[in-house]
């Protein structure tokens, strides 16, 4: 049996799904820190189709893909995540997971899967009750393992609602490891900086999580009024939160939240430092959507090119992931079988 795999530099394994624009939030939260490994470790950048399925299969939503996937790689690339250094890739053009999936199924107990919180808080947003929670759904968290594992990738910086699905990875690495030779490394997931930037609108009770659910988001690719309009509707605790999280500098920061709270520093004002600050951020990512807009066909290539890279990946993985099961041997001996009698059919007596 061969060793494990790891490669020389540390794999990395993020994504989302595409289910709409990526915000503010996910550039703070998550997407600079993506930027930032791409020096040190070889990046593979998810664009999860496939788990959009587990709650919303509909025609109406699987429609919606193309413009959604398109969008979420541009966000990406806006961002900074550069093509020649991070593999982005299309969950649902590499059909090897659905083979890897299946057989994790088989290694990972329900009642895992039923204790999730991740999965009850996914099915109560769709709207799902116990009856018509799908078994889709229920292996949303196998689905993501064989992700995982497929590109036997280490180290899986994901939103805390995540990491016990990077957990049922690691258990299902360590079951497969143990029953049939070593083939994983063991994926560890690792928690992005919690970004708890509220959503946009005035400060009260109702104020809610940044989320494009809850429709309360400053997108990438906004246009700088509309970026102004949205950070003019803060305030209170919610335009705080903003201060803290906008104004690089933590000294600055803090003695502006504290001006603010004392009434010494005005909503206005504070307003106008926001849309300075949010304009350094977000200036550049412009710069490159233009740019990456303006070349017809770009965004398709790299996605496909990326898409290409993380086939082979997971064809090498899957093979021997039939190898160490011994499918492949099962499936050899049937063939060796049948080419001897056809060998012998051909005697001329
Ligand atoms: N579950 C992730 C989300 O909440 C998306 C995802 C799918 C993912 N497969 C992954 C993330 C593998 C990291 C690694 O959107």
């Amino acid at each position: 049996m061969t060793t494990s795999p790891s490669t020389p530099v540390p794999r990395v394994l993020t994504g989302d799904r595409p289910t709409g624009p990526l915000h503010i939030g996910h550039l703070l939260g998550s997407l600079q820190s993506r930027v930032a490994m791409q020096a040190s470790h070889e990046c593979f950048v998810i664009v999860a189709d496939l788990h959009t399925l587990t709650t919303r299969p509909q025609r109406e939503h699987v429609g919606r893909l193309p413009a959604n996937v398109r969008g979420v790689v541009l966000d990406l690339l806006s961002a900074g995540i550069d093509p020649q250094k991070s593999t982005i890739y299309l969950q649902s053009g590499v059909p090897a997971v659905y083979d890897l999936a299946i057989l994790l199924q088989m290694l990972i107990p329900v009642s895992h899967l039923r204790s999730l919180a991740s999965l009850a808080q996914m099915a109560k947003v769709a709207k799902l009750d116990d009856e018509h929670m799908s078994l889709g759904l229920l292996g949303y968290p196998v689905l993501q393992a064989a992700d995982i594992l497929m590109a036997q990738a280490e180290l899986i910086p994901v939103g805390a609602d995540n990491l016990a699905h990077v957990e049922i990875a690691r258990e299902a690495a360590v079951r497969f490891n143990a029953m049939y030779g070593e083939v994983f490394p063991l994926p560890e997931g690792q928690s992005s900086r919690v970004q708890m930037l509220p959503g946009i609108g005035p400060d009260g009770p109702s104020a809610s999580k940044m989320s494009k659910s809850a429709g309360n988001t400053i997108n990438l690719g906004d246009a700088p009024e509309v970026v102004a309009d949205k950070l003019r509707t803060l305030s209170g605790e919610r335009l705080r939160s903003f201060i803290d999280a906008l104004i690089d500098e933590r000294e600055r920061a803090e003695e502006l939240v504290g001006e603010h709270q004392a009434g010494k520093l005005s909503d206005a004002a504070a307003h106008g430092l926001l849309i300075e600050a949010a304009e350094g951020l977000l200036a550049p990512l412009r710069e490159r959507r233009a740019a990456f807009e303006g070349d017809q066909g770009l965004v398709e290539e790299i996605l496909v090119d990326g898409t290409i890279r993380a086939r082979e990946v997971a064809y090498g993985t899957l093979a021997r992931v039939r190898e160490a099961m011994g499918l492949e041997g099962l499936w050899k001996g049937l063939l060796d079988v049948a080419h001897e009698r056809a060998e012998a059919r051909k005697k001329p007596y």
